[in-house]
């Protein structure tokens, strides 16, 4: 579909009827993950032969849609996940936010919907948080999620791309996804489902792949587990991702082994970020198809030491069990915090995140400076 020439100008319609502080301060005292939406969204809408117009920032407020709108029947959105983090200072800042751009714009050409530019991208992003500034957590491991949606709104029953087409931006304070994050989550692997096919939608960041994990997901917790492991689907063989996150094992010789980017598999940009500074600490990163076989005997002779969960919204979260119809083994605990690679490198990340150490890779922005004085 066609790529708009930069342009980054979001009209901003203040909410003239915000929270109050005390609203505000209670709804992010411990925010249950995406249920709190703050007061702005960004929105700007495409038409066929038209493109983007009305790019603009505007009070939270539902949008009245045709029920024959086509992303209601046929799900034909692509959508984002990306963070706002408050520094010490005052200052909020932004991570990796084009990576998100990017991500974005192929989903959206998987879709055959029409992409965001980069500039669009970063100028909604940026004008939710600059709008709802008053909203991004202050507290330790809290931050601003943000939610960008490109979705199909032209009310049309054919199946064929529309030619009417939101893009949103929407923002939430969270903290933890998972409520048992720290403790390590038990993972269900799933053996009748199937996440993504060859050839099919996984690598694409499109509510269709979320809505098909959720069976899967019920299942899980109906076996006491907080995840679901996807297997391929062509041989059943080779662990994939989770419901909504990546996985990586650690080795006993301190080597990280994780499932390659196969074309069903969302390309994380905390895998991104977690790999590389992993990579940098002088660790071999092996990315290849990973047999669940291979996890249960490395994890039965010790070669494999640790595994872990890793996303926007769940952060780093570390694996205790692996279950199964046929199997349901522990993952070592591993002894002392200087041990864990999972908790060393989520302390690294999230330190570059929230302006506690350098950053090498120049993965932050900047998006409002820190208050004067
Ligand atoms: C994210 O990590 O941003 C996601 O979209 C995953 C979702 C399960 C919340």
């Amino acid at each position: 579909m066609e790529t708009q020439a930069p342009t980054a100008s979001f009209t901003v319609i203040p909410n003239r009827r915000p929270a109050t502080d005390e609203e505000r301060w209670l709804a992010m005292e411990d925010p249950v993950f995406g249920k709190v939406f703050t007061d702005h969204m960004a929105r700007a809408t495409w038409r066929e032969g038209e493109g983007w117009a009305d790019r603009r920032i505007v009070p939270l407020a539902p949008i009245p849609m045709h029920p024959g709108a086509a992303v209601l029947h046929y799900a034909q959105q692509a959508f984002e996940g990306l963070k706002a983090y408050r520094w010490e200072d005052g200052s909020i800042h932004l991570f990796r936010p084009e990576a998100n751009a990017a991500r974005l714009a192929a989903s959206c050409a998987r879709l055959a919907l029409p992409t965001v530019s980069e500039a669009d991208f970063l100028a909604a992003v940026t004008g939710v948080v600059e709008a709802d500034r008053n909203w991004v957590p202050s507290t330790a491991g809290a931050s601003l999620y943000l939610r960008p949606l490109v979705m199909a709104t032209e009310p049309s029953l054919l199946v064929q791309p529309a030619a009417e087409v939101d893009f949103l931006v929407t923002a939430s304070p969270v903290g933890a996804y998972l409520s048992d994050g720290t403790q390590g989550v038990s993972i269900w692997v799933s053996r009748g489902y199937h996440r993504a096919n060859p050839g099919g939608t996984g690598e694409a960041k499109t509510g269709g792949n979320y809505a098909a994990s959720m069976l899967p997901q019920k299942e899980a917790k109906e076996h006491g587990c907080g995840q679901v492991l996807f297997l391929d689907a062509k041989e059943d063989t080779y662990v994939e991702e989770l419901g909504g996150m990546n996985l990586i094992a650690v080795r006993a010789d301190g080597s990280i082994l994780t499932p390659r980017l196969s074309g069903t598999i969302l390309a994380g940009v905390t895998r991104d970020s977690i790999l590389t500074l992993l990579r940098d600490e002088g660790r071999a990163v092996e990315e290849r198809d990973v047999a669940l076989a291979e996890i249960i005997a490395g994890l039965e002779i010790g070669e494999i030491v640790e595994l872990f969960a890793c996303g926007t919204a769940a952060v780093v979260t570390p694996i205790a069990r692996l279950v199964s119809d046929d199997f349901d083994i522990a993952v070592p605990e591993r002894d002392g915090d200087d041990a864990s690679v999972a908790r060393s490198v989520l302390e690294r990340l999230t330190a570059i995140q929230y302006g506690r150490a350098e950053d090498p890779h120049g993965w932050t922005t900047e998006v409002v400076p820190a208050p004067e004085g």
